[in-house]
């Protein structure tokens, strides 16, 4: 029986499933696991449904491998569907074994990686098969914050299926092979006229870069599956664990002069903040997420003095580092991930404020931006702000601020801390005294210069003891890597309540 459990769908559609450039189920958790560590539970399971012939189509496992393994030696709960079985459909047992897992994931505190190709709900089966995908969704939100939930898609997501995924903490996608979609392209067409591609509608790339469903769009299956591992790596196994700690010999101390010169003089040029996050993070690594999404921010995992720690940081080099709609889900979705699993928070800073505009305001950058807000706020874990140059308006207090819990608030020299850019804000105050000089243009310059000095400067804050300290650039890492050491058994709280109500 094992055997024949083995076999899957057998070698023709072994072979097709190969021909479209994808790994069966089981070739897939070989490549995710550490070697020879899966054990297999429900091998034999079979479905019970008599209707449609399907009594005489039975295939050991209906259409999921489930088991356990581990990834660099830490145990992990994985479903992987097989799509040469009914096309990986979801029957009531297949459900099942899927439910099982989860259940002793959460009783174990372990991930659960789920590795989706399925044709959706197993039609035979009807509304047994859409019970099946309840009962997953409850347990993908019951487990929400309590152990990670990575899901790769690696084939056809579509319909109700794509909310499992969709309440997983981490989607992974592939270009080319993998599209998820709540109504596929011939629907699409019947109901909105449109022509539409799979690919278009639903691929790795569009989920990555327009709809930011997808947090990784990757080149092929195996660097997929590589990326969890690399992923798995930061975080740690459930929200009473601490992430990983991994000393890879970078020393923390380590100080980088070339920081000092990062920022240009001049304060409306960009430059790459991820120039910046290389040369602080341990060996110069930043494992970025929704690396093709909302540009303006970047999110990612990255290590400190062998912590793991969550990285925000607004990029100058795209749209000025302005907030808008889509950076505030991707900001505020990360920092919720990286405290309810006790990842410490570094920010870096360098944001003009909110984006303006009828498309923002209409598309409710109101309630969107609140929700980073929100997110700061709530957060409990260690958390670490340094303002590389602006800090502007409401952006200043969203980021990260003392105000909002802060705990080790840096400034380099070049930052500036205000309401406002100097040449708005002198505009609307000296509006009157500019319009009546006789030479209104320099009259503007100067008291843009005058304005610069007073308060585009980060002394005013720390005078006030909103900043702690302002650093020299090159000074950055060792003093982020002590403020998180001093930090390490931080305990605080929120008012107890069921739940707070997040601006949705
Ligand atoms: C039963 C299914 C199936 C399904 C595919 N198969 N989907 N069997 N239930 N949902 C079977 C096919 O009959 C075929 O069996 C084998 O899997 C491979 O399918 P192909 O069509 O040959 O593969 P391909 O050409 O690659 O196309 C893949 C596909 C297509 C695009 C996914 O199969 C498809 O459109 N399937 C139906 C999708 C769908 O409408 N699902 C229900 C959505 S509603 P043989 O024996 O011929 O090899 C839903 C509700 C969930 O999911 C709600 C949750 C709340």
């Amino acid at each position: 029986m094992r055997t024949r459990a083995l076999e899957g769908g057998g070698e023709k559609r072994v072979e097709e499933q190969h021909k479209k450039g994808k790994l069966t189920a089981r070739e897939r958790i070989d490549v995710l696991l550490d070697e020879g560590s899966f054990e297999e539970i429900g091998m034999f399971v079979q479905h019970r449904s008599n209707d449609f012939g399907l009594e005489k189509q039975k295939f050991l496992g209906d259409g999921v491998v489930t088991g356990h393994g581990r990834i660099n030696g830490r145990p992990v709960a994985v479903f992987s569907q097989d799509f040469t079985i009914f096309g990986g459909s979801l029957s009531e047992a297949h459900a099942e074994k899927i439910c099982r897992m989860m259940d002793l994931a959460l009783k174990l505190g372990i991930p659960v990686i789920g590795l989706n190709d399925s044709g959706g709900a197993r039609i035979q089966e009807g509304v047994v098969s859409l019970g099946g995908y309840a009962d997953i969704f409850l347990r993908n939100t019951l487990a929400s914050g309590v152990i990670p939930q990575l899901s790769a898609i690696l084939g056809p997501c579509a319909g109700g299926a794509v909310y499992s995924p969709a309440i997983t903490d981490f989607v992974f996608m592939v270009k080319g092979s993998s599209y998820m979609f709540v109504t596929g392209p011939n629907v699409v067409k019947t109901v909105t006229h449109e022509e539409v591609s799979f690919e278009d509608l639903g691929g790795a790339m569009t989920h990555a870069t327009k709809s930011g469903v997808a947090h990784f769009a990757m080149e092929n299956e195996v660097e997929c599956l590589m990326a969890i591992r690399t992923l798995m790596g930061y975080i740690p196994s459930n929200n009473m664990d601490d992430p990983p700690f991994l000393d890879g010999g970078d020393d923390p101390e380590r100080k980088d002069e070339s920081l000092n010169s990062l920022v240009p003089e001049n304060p409306n040029k960009p430059y790459d903040m991820r120039d910046v996050l290389t040369r602080v993070c341990d060996k110069g690594d930043f494992f970025e997420v929704h690396r093709h999404y909302a540009g303006n921010l970047l999110v990612g995992f990255a290590r400190l003095g062998g912590m793991p720690v969550g990285i925000v940081a607004n990029q100058p080099a795209v749209l000025a580092g302005v907030l808008d709609i889509d950076s505030s889900l991707k900001g505020a979705r990360f920092v919720r991930f990286c405290d309810a699993f006790n990842i410490p928070l570094v920010v870096f800073e360098d944001v003009p404020g909110f984006l303006p505009g009828t498309e923002q305001e209409w598309g409710g950058i109101i309630k969107h931006g609140a929700k980073l807000l929100y997110a700061f706020c709530e957060a409990t874990v260690p958390r670490l702000t340094v303002i590389t140059r602006k800090a502007y308006g409401g952006a200043y207090d969203v980021m990260n601020s003392r105000h909002i819990r802060g705990d080790y608030n840096v400034a380099w020299p070049s930052a500036e801390i205000a309401v406002m850019g100097p040449k708005g804000a002198v505009e609307v105050i000296f509006k009157k005294e500019i319009a009546g000089s006789p030479d209104p243009e320099k009259a503007l310059d100067q008291k843009v210069t005058e304005y610069r000095e007073k308060f585009a400067n980060p002394y005013v804050a720390a005078e006030r003891g909103y900043i702690d300290e302002v650093i020299v650039p090159s000074e950055t890492r060792p003093k982020l890597v002590r403020a998180l050491r001093f930090l390490r058994n931080k305990v605080d709280a929120n008012p107890k309540k069921k739940h707070g109500n997040l601006p949705l």
